[in-house]
């Protein structure tokens, strides 16, 4: 073992466990692909001001959750916690708004990194799959990212999780939601750090998870019962349409986000399996980020699939993937001239497009073997210094055990015949 090992809350992906996290990634993106999204990759790290503005300067997220830097040219950064505003800032600075065809759609795939308390599903740093539609005020566009996520899990075998949907309001009637509860959080037996914060984000104290305060809760007004006429439409539209798509979710009226940003429709994906971080996936509706963070109004939404608890969660519903080898042919050489030869028919192969491993390190044929098995390749090429003076190499169909002598100028349809 080395001296050093991953830092705090972060863990390496290494095989066989890795491919199931690209099969993820895969599966995710795969839906936003197949509707029209385009891929977008930012920075890792971005000025602190972009997050403390779009993500919220009272949300833990910013206040005690990013990594933050000042570089060695003075520059405020931070390490990204989440991609949102990332994108949007991205959108905007390359003008993809003003280039006649809203929404704009985009996914992306990355590296995000938070300072949280570090336990199971919860990480410092982890993945995320995202899609964001931007510059569209539209109830099917919600309903399209809802419906695709829901999809991509589907798509990975998974069950049983569920869909937990609530409308945020907007600048019209949030407002009066927020005084409301405000006031009657002010009624209740709360401590000092809740009682400040029922001041600067009243709607984060639902999200408090002690039973104590939990319990005060019950009667809390809700921000349904406060939906202007527009929210309310907008949402209704929202549920219909992705009822229609036959997509089962529950209305959480108590559904807060981590982010600041949030308008209309938010919504959570939670997998029953996870324990306390049971949230897989969730996104929402963010009208307001574009002006929030220098940008013309751009009504906008979007969600982002985390990779890790996706992972997670297949493993505790026990969902193994479909994952076909990697590795179509093993070539196993014993003697310094078969090397060379099936070192060069590997190349050939590769430049094929068939994927072609080679029994590295010099050994002997049943050691070599082993690795060829271990591969999951379809076929074995062995060649010994009989088979040389023979003129031949050995194929070898793994599935049925058969073993046929082929010239070496034939091999590439031999193993084309195999492989079909
Ligand atoms: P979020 O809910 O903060 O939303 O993160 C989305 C997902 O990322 C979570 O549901 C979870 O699966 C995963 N995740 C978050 N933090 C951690 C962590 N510390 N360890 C492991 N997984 C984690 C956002 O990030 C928004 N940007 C989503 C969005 C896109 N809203 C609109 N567009």
């Amino acid at each position: 073992m080395s001296t050093f090992q991953a830092p705090k809350g972060t863990y390496d992906l290494i095989p066989p466990r890795s491919a199931v996290f690209l099969a993820v990634r895969d599966a995710i993106s795969a839906q936003a692909r197949s509707a029209g999204y385009g891929y977008v990759e930012t920075p890792g790290f971005e000025d602190v001001n972009l997050f403390a503005r779009g993500v919220g300067e009272s949300t833990d997220i910013v206040t005690k959750e990013m990594y933050t830097l000042t570089t060695k040219g003075g520059d405020q950064l931070a390490l990204r916690p989440e991609g949102t505003a990332s994108v949007l800032r991205a959108a905007l600075q390359a003008n993809l708004h003003k280039q006649g065809n809203l929404p704009v759609k985009l996914w992306y795939s990355g590296s995000y990194y938070r300072y949280e308390r570090a336990q199971a599903g919860r990480y410092r740093h982890f993945s995320q799959v995202g899609a964001e539609a931007i510059g569209a005020e539209d109830p099917a566009l919600d309903a399209e990212l809802i419906i695709l996520a829901d999809q991509a899990y589907r798509s990975l075998g998974l069950r049983q999780y569920r869909i937990l949907l609530n409308s945020l309001g907007d600048k019209e009637c949030r407002p009066v939601y927020r005084e409301a509860l405000q006031t009657f959080l002010r009624g209740l037996d709360l401590d000092e750090e809740t009682l400040r914060r029922a001041e600067i984000n009243p709607l984060r104290v639902l999200d408090d998870k002690r039973p104590d305060v939990q319990k005060q809760l019950v009667d809390a007004p809700l921000l349904r019962d406060y939906l202007c006429d527009a929210c309310k439409a907008y949402h209704e539209e929202v549920r219909a349409l992705i009822t229609a798509a036959g997509v089962v979710f529950e209305d959480d009226p108590k559904l807060v986000r981590g982010l600041d940003y949030y308008t209309r429709t938010t919504f959570e994906f939670v997998h029953d399996g996870l324990g306390a971080q049971s949230a897989v996936g969730g996104g929402g509706r963010y009208d307001g980020l574009s002006e929030m963070i220098g940008g013309p109004a751009l009504p906008s939404v979007g969600w982002a699939l985390g990779v890790d608890r996706t992972v997670l969660a297949l493993e505790a519903e026990g969902v193994e993937l479909d994952l076909p080898a990697t590795t179509s042919v093993f070539a196993v050489a014993i003697g310094e001239e078969a090397r060379r030869l099936l070192f060069g028919k590997v190349t050939e192969l590769r430049r094929a497009g068939i994927a072609t491993d080679f029994s590295f390190g010099g050994k002997g044929l049943k050691g070599s073997m082993k690795d060829a098995n271990r591969s999951g390749a379809r076929i074995a090429l062995v060649a010994g210094e009989r088979d040389l003076a023979e003129g031949v190499i050995q194929v070898k169909d793994m599935e049925s055990g058969e073993q046929r002598p082929v010239a070496p100028d034939a091999l590439l349809d031999a193993v084309r015949g195999i492989l079909g």
